[in-house]
């Protein structure tokens, strides 16, 4: 996995963001594991509620080309901290995802590898549905 050129297509990502709302640019890319890089970003819209963080973008794309299988996740904002995913893309990492390399990136390029599921302990999933 060359980590660097996936950030970098986060980073790509992150100057297409529709955020004229927060301000707040999110990039992210997603590695397929063919190698294919699917880049996501943060679309809001003047009914807040309805925005679309970069990841959902990102993942939901993948799954509409009919991408099932993945390596990594790059997420990247122009903060100096880095930017975790929020709590539902947690959940939405982890369901179509499974447990991939989260690669936070802040606003200077320094990079941190996370587990996803380090970011959802104790998840919900389709295991819990069975029991009723
Ligand atoms: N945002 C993301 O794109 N991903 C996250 O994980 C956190 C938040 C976006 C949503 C919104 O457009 C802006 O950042 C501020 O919340």
């Amino acid at each position: 996995m060359n980590i660097q050129n996936l950030i970098e297509q986060a980073q790509r990502a992150k100057t297409f963001s529709y955020s004229p709302y927060s301000k707040f640019r999110v990039g992210a890319a997603l590695l397929t594991e063919d190698d294919e890089i699917i880049l996501g970003t943060n679309v809001e819209n003047a009914s807040f509620g309805l925005t679309c963080c970069a990841e959902r973008v990102a993942i939901f794309k993948a799954y509409s080309d009919g991408k099932r299988k993945f390596k990594a996740i790059a997420i990247t904002s122009d903060d100096k901290n880095f930017c975790p995913p929020c709590g539902a893309c947690r959940q939405i990492i982890w369901e179509l995802c499974g447990d991939i390399d989260v690669i936070l990136v802040d606003g200077a390029g320094n990079h941190k590898i996370f587990k996803a599921s380090e970011f959802l302990p104790f998840p919900f999933g389709d295991e819990n549905l069975k029991g009723v």
